[in-house]
């Protein structure tokens, strides 16, 4: 799986949640990071990405959006990270980074 999103979509301090299962989020401006949607309570997806947090509205837990930890909610586990490589003006999330060996 990998998903390709322009930079401008992603604001800085929060974060754009695409249609194909993946969250971007811009912790700090040019730091990009993302997460799966699923939340790791049960499993529904995240649906909103406000104030520094990643949320779900099932049972409201919410996810730090530099990281993916758990800052409220019943969730244990953090949200799974995916691999980001910033390519020109779009970020590109699935791919792991080029091996350098
Ligand atoms: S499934 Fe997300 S908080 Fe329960």
């Amino acid at each position: 799986m990998s998903t390709t999103v322009p930079m401008n979509r992603v604001p800085v301090g929060g974060g754009t949640i695409l249609p194909d299962g993946v969250v971007v989020t811009q912790p700090v401006e040019g730091t990009f990071v993302a997460f799966s949607t699923t939340c790791p309570h049960r499993g529904c997806t995240v649906r909103a990405v406000a104030a520094g947090t990643i949320n779900c509205f099932c049972h409201g837990s919410r996810f730090r959006i530099s990281d993916g930890a758990v800052v409220g909610g019943p969730a244990e586990e953090p949200l799974g990270r995916l691999p980001v490589v910033v390519a020109g003006a779009e970020i590109r999330v699935g791919e792991p980074a080029a091996d350098p060996g």
